[in-house]
């Protein structure tokens, strides 16, 4: 079990399992599912197509390609790093918060299609418990991601700064 300290919502042993056994399958795929699940995302979420202007977004762009088999990478990365989750995902809540500057409400759509194309390519594997397991550690790598947005609410994940007041 990790100890992170964003999230309140960590895989069990068995959905950990279960996470890391569907990888298997996404492993060999991963720019083709990746790039669906964005192609997917920016239509039906037509407003999340901003944060990727200077990318080429057409379903069969190598910019796609690429940038999908990038995100289900550091997913992949993720899942089998689990118990380092934070320190493997560190540089990301700046890129994603401060550069690109990702609303916390445009995660879910990434979340949900990505669960989409998974089901749909996956649908066997795919039952109730893997799709408990799979949202669970979406959402785990979504909050911190978003760390630097919740944290400028729950004070957690930053450091104290020096009270100069005094
Ligand atoms: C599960 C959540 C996510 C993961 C694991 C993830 C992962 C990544 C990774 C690994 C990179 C490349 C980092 C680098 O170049 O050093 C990246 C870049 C990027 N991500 Fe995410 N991301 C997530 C969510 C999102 C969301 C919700 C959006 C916007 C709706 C987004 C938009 C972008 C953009 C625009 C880039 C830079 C593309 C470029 O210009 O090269 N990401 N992401």
């Amino acid at each position: 079990m990790m100890s992170g300290s964003g999230s309140q919502l960590q895989l069990q042993d068995r959905e950990k399992a279960l996470v890391l056994g569907l990888w298997e399958k996404i492993a060999p795929q991963t720019e083709t599912l990746g790039a669906e699940v964005l192609s997917r995302m920016i239509r039906v979420f037509p407003e999340t197509r901003a944060y990727f202007g200077k990318l080429d977004m057409i379903p069969t762009s190598s910019d796609l390609q690429t940038q999908g088999g990038i995100l289900l990478e550091a997913l992949g990365d993720a899942i089998k790093n689990y118990v380092n989750l934070h320190e493997l995902l560190t540089t990301l809540p700046e890129l994603h918060m401060k550069t690109i500057s990702v609303i916390h409400e445009h995660h879910m759509p990434v979340l949900l299609c990505i669960q989409i194309v998974l089901a749909s390519h996956f649908p066997s594997d795919f039952n109730t418990k893997m799709n408990i397991s799979w949202t669970k550690f979406l959402k785990e790598v979504a909050d911190i991601i978003s760390e630097h947005q919740n944290s400028s609410k729950s004070g957690e994940c930053e450091p104290t700064p020096p009270d100069d007041s005094v």
